[in-house]
């Protein structure tokens, strides 16, 4: 009930001030227990006479909360301007009955079939200019003014309804937002957008240097959709459009939904980890909490990209996030969908908690009896009898209640971030030049093993507040807009250390190359700068301060000009061009530090300077003494700190505590703990 007291006070306040206190956005997730569990439940593919039974099921394995609705538009309008609500009530009562909240998804992800055929209009046409169907979903479009009125009358007759419901405690918008529209209609709003913001078409072409390949508009309406090749500059905007609809697609959502609900009823959208189909920065700016949905797809859990992922939604709002699906044992829409052994489901739960997570929830609870899904993973079987991994799920419905109280108020606090941002990821991506250079990979080799250390980190963005933060790491930060320049050279000049990767400093706010070398406006601070880059065709040797080792797939061939400019690796013998010269280079700058590295690393050189990285930023490595394979999270907050240790290692570990601690899972208390494989331990 942490929230609630400072929630009521919010109602109280006139109408205009609870917005602005909203728009700040409160630290507030729902009210839900600290840690909480769900399962997406879909009631209108059951007769009511069933859903009693899932429920104490449901009960039973502690599961605090179920998400409804948000693909069921056909159940609560099925025909035009008839709402039926009614059964929505009848379920969330129901879950009432069995101390279970709801979260209520508002349903724009599938639209009707009444709807699309009385509004064609309304469907998504394809990039290939086919109009999609109705049949599977995701079918319609975005930017459509019909579409949007519909949705969003739906959405304010579900807010009536249930906006002051009490078992109601948050609502979901739509679903994974993800699939564009490339009608007619959307390349004119797309013309409008880039008249709205460059003014003229002689300031288009200028910036986006139109001149080449006789690019040159004379008329808003000639310029094309492009999302793969072409015009670089073109290739963004087109992004940052698509990210402006979504968010204003999520806004009328918001609004639909604040005009009649209580504030305590929190709004997120569940976003997808890693995808870059938008800036989801700007989207998740209007949510009140984050949250993503959370599969493995093929093989196991990847502790360091995938904790990475959680790191990444919790940059969004910088707060705890749900994780509102994720897969009880195996997901059906990958090559070859094994499950997760026995114990990952639950060490994975627990890895999301480690990472900020305050809710995980399992898509879905009971396979729906036909449709395109039947052989996803389950709670429930079609039979509606718990599967083998039910009891294992309920022992983490038992945890989460336990070890809730100990977890409340606590969040991740890191003195190291990460910089992600999405512009650099686009350009990167739309020209790799070695086309195995991956700009998430990249943000993963220096994430690993820095978290390794310090067991904390923040993935945020490059206008973020950087004070807190005694080292920030920039991998492949390729576009530069001038409020990211000005950021992170206050930050340097606070006292920071920055450390830039590969790639960076090359592009303008319009994805055009920087007149200056990389790092662009930040290589005079940097006293260095690099002379060329070069992909490479195979491995070249490094050496230097972080031992011996070999750059792939790419190379920066670096200077250093200030006198004070330190060259901490070379290149070893390779295409002659980059034979002896310097691969990274550092500059103190007063009390902060600029750091260049335009080597690619390979693990154990990324180890040796992930550590001098940290050591020269003054932060000391956390628990150095547990063994490989364990992975080790932080929560603190209010006087408290929770160390949440999983062992991914094939076998038993034992770990050696700095001191006696108690296993708040457990009750047990000791100097040392011993973990089976995928065993946890919270420990405070
Ligand atoms: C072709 C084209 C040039 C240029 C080069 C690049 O030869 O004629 O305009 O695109 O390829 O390799
Ligand atoms: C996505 C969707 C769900 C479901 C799952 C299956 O996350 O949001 O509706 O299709 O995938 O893995």
């Amino acid at each position: 009930m942490r929230d609630w007291k400072r929630v009521a006070g919010a109602v109280l306040l006139c109408g205009l001030a609870a917005v602005e206190l909203r728009a700040q956005g409160s630290d507030a997730v729902p009210d839900a227990p600290p840690l909480s569990l769900g399962a997406a439940w879909y009631p209108e593919q059951w007769p009511e006479s069933r859903w009693d039974a899932d429920l104490l099921l449901m009960q039973r394995a502690h599961v605090t909360f179920v998400r409804i609705t948000e693909f069921a538009w056909s159940a609560m309008e099925p025909s035009e301007g008839r709402y039926d609500l009614t059964w929505v009530e009848h379920a969330v009562r129901a879950a009432e009955r069995h101390h279970i909240q709801v979260v209520l998804g508002t349903p724009g992800a599938a639209p009707p079939a009444w709807l699309t055929q009385k509004y064609p209009e309304t469907l998504r046409t394809m990039e290939d200019g086919r109009k999609d169907e109705h049949g599977n979903r995701e079918q319609f479009n975005f930017t459509n003014a019909k579409y949007r009125e519909l949705v969003g009358r739906m959405t304010e007759k579900m807010a009536e309804r249930f906006g002051h419901d009490k078992n109601v405690i948050a609502w979901q918008i739509d679903n994974e937002l993800a699939a564009e529209s490339f009608d007619a209609d959307t390349k004119r709003q797309w013309q409008d957008w880039l008249k709205a913001k460059y003014g003229t078409l002689d300031n288009l072409n200028a910036r986006w240097t139109a001149a080449y390949w006789s690019e040159t508009y004379s008329d808003w309406r000639q310029i094309p959709i492009e999302t793969k090749y072409g015009n670089s500059g073109l290739l963004l905007n087109w992004k940052q459009f698509v990210t402006d609809t979504y968010r204003s697609y999520s806004k009328l959502h918001l609004e639909a939904i604040r005009k009649y609900a209580e504030p305590r009823q929190k709004i997120t959208t569940n976003m997808m980890g890693w995808f870059d189909g938008y800036d989801h920065y700007k989207v998740a700016q209007d949510l009140d909490f984050a949250s993503w949905d959370d599969y493995v797809g093929t093989g196991h859990l990847d502790t360091v990209r995938n904790g990475m992922a959680h790191d990444l939604t919790r940059g969004f709002l910088h707060k705890n996030f749900w994780v509102m699906e994720t897969q009880p044992g195996s997901v059906n829409w990958s090559a070859d969908n094994n499950a997760l052994d026995k114990g990952e489901v639950r060490a994975m739960a627990w890895h999301d908690v480690g990472h900020g997570a305050e809710a995980v929830s399992y898509w879905q609870w009971r396979s729906a009896l036909n449709g395109q899904e039947q052989y996803h993973g389950v709670l429930v079987g079609a039979d509606g009898t718990p599967v083998p991994l039910y009891p294992e799920v309920a022992q983490l419905g038992a945890e989460f209640q336990k070890a809730g109280p100990a977890l409340a108020g606590t969040t991740v606090e890191s003195k190291v971030a990460v910089l992600q941002d999405y512009d650099s990821r686009w350009a990167i991506n739309w020209q790799r030049h070695n086309k195995a250079f991956d700009p998430v990979a990249e943000l993963v080799s220096y994430y690993g093993p820095l978290r390794g250390l310090v067991r904390s980190v923040d993935v945020v963005a490059d206008v973020s507040p950087l004070a807190p933060y005694r080292l920030v790491v920039a991998p492949g930060l390729n576009v530069l807009t001038p409020a990211a320049v000005k950021n992170l050279e206050a930050y340097v000049r606070g006292g920071g250390h920055l450390v830039l990767g590969q790639r960076s400093g090359m592009k303008d706010e319009d994805n055009g190359l920087e007149v200056q070398r990389q790092p662009g406006p930040l290589g005079e601070m940097l006293g260095g700068r690099v002379e060329q880059w070069y992909a490479l065709d195979k491995a070249v040797p490094i050496e230097g301060k972080w031992g011996n080792g070999m750059s792939n797939l790419w190379a920066e061939q670096m200077s250093a000009s200030a006198k004070d400019t330190e060259v901490l690796m070379r290149y070893g013998k390779s295409n002659g061009w980059l034979d002896g010269q310097p691969a990274a280079v550092t500059r103190k700058v007063g009390k902060g530090r600029i750091t260049y590295i335009g080597a690619g690393l390979d693990e154990t050189t990324m180890a040796a300077a992930a550590k001098w990285m940290t050591e020269t930023s003054g932060i000391d490595a956390v628990w150095p003494q547990v063994p490989e394979g364990v992975d080790v999270s932080v929560r603190s907050g209010g006087g408290k700190t929770v160390y949440i240790l999983i062992n991914f290692a094939g076998e038993a570990k034992t770990v050696t505590l700095p001191k006696a601690m108690e296993n708040v899972l457990d009750g047990t208390k000791g100097a040392s703990v011993t973990l089976p494989q995928y065993g946890v331990a919270a420990l405070r």
